[in-house]
This record gives C-alpha cells, sequence and structure tokens, in this order.
C-alpha cells in the first residue's frame, strides 16, 4: 500500500485553532463526586427536598433512637436554601465516642496521609456545647484526624473553620461530627474541600492533568441533557450557581438523577476554562425541556436571563452581574465567545421561535458571540441565522468508520459545523474498547480534512465516576483515588497538536483502502516544524505501507524520527483500574528519516509518524 503526502505549501490549508476541544456534562458525577473536590455529598441537607422531614441521604447518624433524634427543619440562615439539620442528643450519659452524624461523601473519601482538609459548617446551639469532627474509616474505627471545638452558646448561626490534617490513608473514609452532651445542635453547609486543589481553584489536580494533556482548544459546558432537565423545573440555573457556595440551592438533575449542590456553578465552569486555556462554550437552555417547554410568547424573561449570564461573564466589574462576578474574585471579563442555543432540541415544537429571540438579543448585544443551533446544517441547509450547528452521532464502529467522509458531501456556504458529541456507543463499544477509539481516530482523520467546513469536535462523554456508570463509554474513569483514560482518551492524545496546524492533501492506494484511514499535517511547537502523519488500520491484518512525501519544506522536519501506536492484542481490549494502560499509546523512536519511508501498520492499530 502507498500513501502520499504533498507538503508543499501551496497545497496546504490552515486548520481552525479551534478545532479539538472537550465537552464537559455533569453526568456519571462528573463534577459532583468527579472533578469538583468537595468531599461532602449533600453538604446543606436539601438533597431531600424542601419538604420537612426530609432523606438526609447520604448523611447517617450515630447512636440509637434513645440517644439522638436527627430531622431536618427549615430554619437555616440561608434564605434560598433554607433546609437545616437538627440534632437532639437525649443521651445523659452518651458513649464516650459520643452520638452525631457522619457523611461518607461520594462513595467514600480519599483521605492522604498529611494532606490538609479545609472544613467549613455553620452550627447553632442555644447551649455551650462540645463537637468534635473526625475523618475516620467507613467503620468510624480507624481515625485519620480529629478535633474538639467548644461552640459557645447563642441563638445565632455561627461559621466554624477548621482545618484537619490526615495521620493516615483511607480512601472510603468519612466525615463525623459528634458530641457527648445533651442538647440541641443545628448544622447547616458542612463542606470538606482538599487544601490541595489544582491553582487553588477547587478542582481534583489529578483530573485536571489528564484534560491538560489533551490542550483541548475550547470547554463546552455544563452538559448536554442536563442543560435541559427532563422537566425545566430541574434544568441547570446559572444563577442559582454562582455567588457564595453557601448560598447556592442546588439542584436535582433529573435527566442523571442525582443531587448536585452546584459548588461547581457557571463561575467555575468559566474559572475552569481559563485555567485550560480553552474557549468556553456556554450551552443555555433555551425554555426547552425533554418533557415541558416555554411558549415562545413567554420566552423574553428566559433572554433577559441568558443575556445577565453573559453580563457576568462578559461585563466590567462595575456593571450589574459583572460586579457579581468581580466580588467571585474575577474582576476581568471571562472570554465568552460562542454560545449554544439549547441542546438536541431542533425538532421540539418552540425551538425555532425561542431560538430566534435569543439569536437576535444576543447578537445586538454582543455581535462578536458566535451562536450554534441545534439543527443539523451538513445535509441541508438552516432556515434560521447560526454562525455553527450542532452535529452528534453516538453509533457503532463501523458506522463511524465509514463516517469520516460525511463532511466531504457537506456544502461549503453556511454555517459551520461543530461535531459537539460523537462516539462509539453500544454494541462494540464496551466500556471503551480499542476498537471504538480506531473507529473515532478515523472520524477525526475525516474532521481534520473536512476542516474547511467542521470547526469544532469533542468526545462524549468525558468523565464517569465508577461509582455511577450511568452512560459507557467514557473518555476518563475514576474513583475516589484513581483514574485511567480509556483508549478514546488516548486517541485524542494524539489529534492534540492538530489544531492550528497546516493540513496536507493525501491520497492512498492499497487493496485495504477500505479498512484504511490517515491524514497529514504539519504542526510547530515553539521552535520547531514537524510532518505528522496519522494512519488508523482498522483492519485484522497487518499492513505494510510506503508513505511517500513530495514538496517538503527545508524548515519542516521530515518524517522519520518517532511513531507512536495505540493497539492491543485484542481489538476489545479496555484499560482499567488495575491495568491503566494495557490500550495506550506507545512511542518509539525511528531514525530512518526519509521521503520515502516504509512502515508495518499493526492490525488493528492508530500510528502516528513524525
Ligand atoms: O453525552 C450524553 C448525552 O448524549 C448528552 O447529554 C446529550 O446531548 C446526548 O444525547
Amino acid at each position: 500500500a502507498t500513501l502520499k503526502v504533498d507538503a508543499s505549501p501551496q497545497s496546504a490549508r490552515k486548520i481552525p485553532e479551534t478545532l479539538f476541544g472537550i465537552f464537559f456534562e455533569e453526568i456519571n458525577h462528573a463534577g459532583a463526586g468527579g472533578i469538583w473536590a468537595e468531599l461532602v455529598s449533600n453538604r446543606g441537607f436539601e438533597a431531600g427536598g424542601p419538604h420537612t422531614p426530609s432523606n438526609i441521604d447520604p448523611w447517617s447518624i450515630i447512636g440509637d433512637d434513645s440517644s439522638v433524634f436527627v430531622a431536618t427543619d427549615r430554619t437555616s440562615c440561608f434564605s434560598r436554601n433554607n433546609v437545616a439539620l437538627r440534632m437532639e442528643v437525649l443521651c445523659d450519659d452518651c458513649p464516650t465516642a459520643g452520638v452525631g452524624i457522619y457523611n461518607p461523601g461520594f462513595w467514600g473519601m480519599n483521605i492522604e496521609d498529611g494532606k490538609a482538609y479545609n472544613l467549613v459548617m455553620y452550627v447553632k446551639s442555644p447551649e455551650t456545647t462540645d463537637l468534635t469532627v473526625s475523618l475516620t474509616s467507613s467503620d468510624g474505627l480507624q481515625n485519620l484526624a480529629s478535633t474538639t471545638i467548644t461552640v459557645s452558646g447563642t441563638s445565632n448561626w455561627t461559621k466554624l473553620e477548621q482545618k484537619l490534617v490526615a495521620k493516615g490513608t483511607n480512601r472510603t473514609s468519612r466525615l463525623q461530627i459528634t458530641t457527648n452532651k445533651k442538647g440541641v445542635v443545628w448544622f447547616d453547609q458542612v463542606s470538606l474541600m482538599p487544601e490541595d486543589t489544582y491553582k487553588g481553584h477547587g478542582f481534583r489536580t489529578e483530573l485536571i492533568s489528564m484534560l491538560l494533556d489533551l490542550k483541548p482548544r475550547f470547554l463546552r459546558f455544563p452538559g448536554g441533557c442536563f442543560v435541559e432537565g427532563d422537566w425545566l423545573r430541574n434544568a441547570f440555573r446559572w444563577r442559582e450557581s454562582i455567588g457564595p457556595w453557601e448560598e447556592r440551592p442546588g439542584h436535582f438533575g433529573d435527566v442523571w438523577h442525582y443531587w448536585t449542590d452546584d459548588g461547581l456553578g457557571y463561575y467555575e465552569f468559566l474559572q475552569l476554562a481559563e485555567d485550560l486555556g480553552a474557549a468556553p462554550i456556554w450551552v443555555f437552555n433555551n425554555g426547552v425541556s425533554h418533557n415541558d417547554e416555554v411558549d415562545t410568547a413567554a420566552i423574553a424573561p428566559f433572554v433577559k436571563d441568558v443575556l445577565d449570564s453573559l453580563e457576568f461573564a462578559r461585563g466590567s466589574a462595575d456593571s450589574t452581574w459583572g460586579s457579581v462576578r468581580a466580588a467571585m474574585g474575577h474582576p476581568e471579563p471571562f472570554p465568552v465567545k460562542y454560545v449554544a442555543i439549547g441542546n438536541e432540541d431542533c425538532g421540539k415544537k418552540f425551538y425555532r421561535g425561542n431560538y430566534i429571540k435569543f439569536y437576535n438579543a444576543i447578537r445586538q448585544a454582543y455581535p462578536d458571540i458566535q451562536m450554534i443551533s441545534n439543527c443539523d446544517g451538513s445535509s441541508k441547509p438552516l432556515d434560521h441565522p447560526a454562525d455553527l450547528y450542532d452535529f452528534h452521532v453516538y453509533t457503532d464502529s463501523k458506522t463511524l468508520f465509514n463516517m469520516k467522509s460525511t463532511f466531504d458531501r457537506t456544502s461549503r456556504s453556511g454555517p459551520k459545523a461543530f461535531v459537539s458529541e460523537y462516539a462509539v456507543w453500544r454494541s462494540d463499544a464496551g466500556r471503551g474498547s480499542l476498537l471504538a477509539s480506531l473507529a473515532e481516530a478515523a472520524f477525526l482523520t475525516g474532521l481534520e480534512k473536512n476542516s474547511d467546513i467542521v470547526q469544532m469536535a469533542s468526545y462524549a462523554p468525558l468523565f464517569v465516576n465508577d461509582n455511577d456508570r450511568t452512560w459507557n463509554p467514557d473518555a476518563i474513569v475514576f474513583n475516589s483515588w484513581q483514574h485511567y483514560g480509556t483508549p478514546s482518551y488516548w486517541m485524542q492524545t494524539l489529534f492534540r497538536e492538530s489544531s492550528g496546524a497546516m493540513l496536507h492533501p493525501i491520497t492512498i492506494s492499497s487493496s485495504y483502502s477500505g479498512s484504511l484511514a490517515a491524514s497529514a499535517i504539519t504542526w510547530q511547537d515553539s521552535e520547531n516544524s514537524f510532518l505528522r502523519v496519522k494512519v488508523v488500520n482498522f483492519g485484522s491484518d497487518a499492513v505494510s505501507l510506503t508513505i511517500s512525501t513530495t514538496g517538503l519544506q527545508a524548515s519542516v522536519n521530515a518524517l522519520g524520527s518517532t511513531t507512536t501506536v495505540l493497539t492491543s492484542w485484542n481489538v476489545m481490549d479496555e484499560n482499567s483500574f488495575s491495568n491503566p494502560n494495557k490500550v495506550a499509546p506507545v512511542k518509539s523512536e525511528l531514525s530512518n528519516a526519509a521521503e520515502q519511508m516504509q512502515v508495518t501498520l499493526a492490525p488493528h492499530s492508530f500510528s502516528t509518524f513524525d
């Protein structure tokens, strides 16, 4: 087989700087119990709903009916989240270890030896009492950190802050608050954050480093269905997710079926985009959920709400909403240049009517913001104005492999495509197989080739907490303390130099051409330019390939220095906590830099040649 690369500058075309990015959705506990480092689950006791008494899960009680009575009421000092926990200690002679409550976090807290954890909680105790706060093993027997705080008797709420330094490691720990003094104590907004988070911004460092390794050019957030909600009353509301964390009401995400305290809110997403060096893409609800819709005649307040969200991000520090952002610690505006008007709602009754209201209002207030429609413009022109349109694909590996040429046929005029969700799914995807990643790699070579019309692309979903595998497969798998990339994650790392690179035309001639996909780029680091050829061998035979380059400029390094291969013995192989790098790129040196290069493509492999 032969792969010809025309590396001459005249036939090259620049790939958009924005081509490959990431899509973060609050799904699979990706945020709450995921990248957001908060260790307490249901920190404000709101998850059980506003009716009291309510379910306090996952909080539990230490002690029995005769020693302690614990129930929620609505006496909190926070008006937007007024549920608090009232604990009445009944025993005169309580057990030495005390009675109280504990929180196991999200399937156990990862507490590590020598590390510091900042506890904040709001307490009201009419009588002076002692509270012991401890980090323990899940059965309470191993004490990792403990201190006793004296709370002065008062009818007011008091904010307590305590640093706990662990003297041992336990991956499934819990936070305990106990006392052995009779009386009544109220609790609210109990937070435990590791002191060490990424840039001090509240994110789990090791998970963020997985994102940094992808060099994402954009961050689409905070989700797809998560933004819509099954019902509008449960959709993500940016306004409820900003300001002091204690005052956020939190909400139940009814599509993915879990509560989030919204510690990871609109501000934190904008901060994350900044920390990743990625352009923020704010997906907002346009009055449409899975089951109910706002009539276009009544959409005006929702439009105003979105304009306020943009002022929050972009307004000066003395504007109404920009000042709220400044008060949160970011006086400089966040550069929101893209917004998506809804998610997967094109077919809904009021989508188009609502869309145009949002579109006109945003265009007028922020002429530079690019707007993304949910309607697919790849096969026929849109019937409404848009800068980009969403294109989502979840399918089997063979179909996605063949979809590498989908955009070959798309009209070159009109809005650009944003492939904002793609993945091999269901039948042969497993929990992230090599096979899936090969089909996806082939699809991405097609997007590179069509990047005159495809401006952005992101895999979905990005994260899964192994304890809540609602959606499989995903790019990054984690639990309280471990993580690994699936083959689809590693595949994406081999495209990270493509955004902003020069794309070269290629031709493949081979009897295997039906199972090969390839692309060629010239990319640059801070000093040098490199030619890179990527080839997917989707078939089960090894392929002997001659790569022949013409037109290469002297300033560009020819192929022949390194090769990186993603493959495995079995095409359905996956990674796991016990074998995280079973399917991961393996780099080796080459020393045959040449315009004609002979290589062998392993069966079922994705190779890059530099
Ligand atoms: O990525 C998972 C879901 O798939 C997204 O929420 C939605 O946009 C799509 O249907």
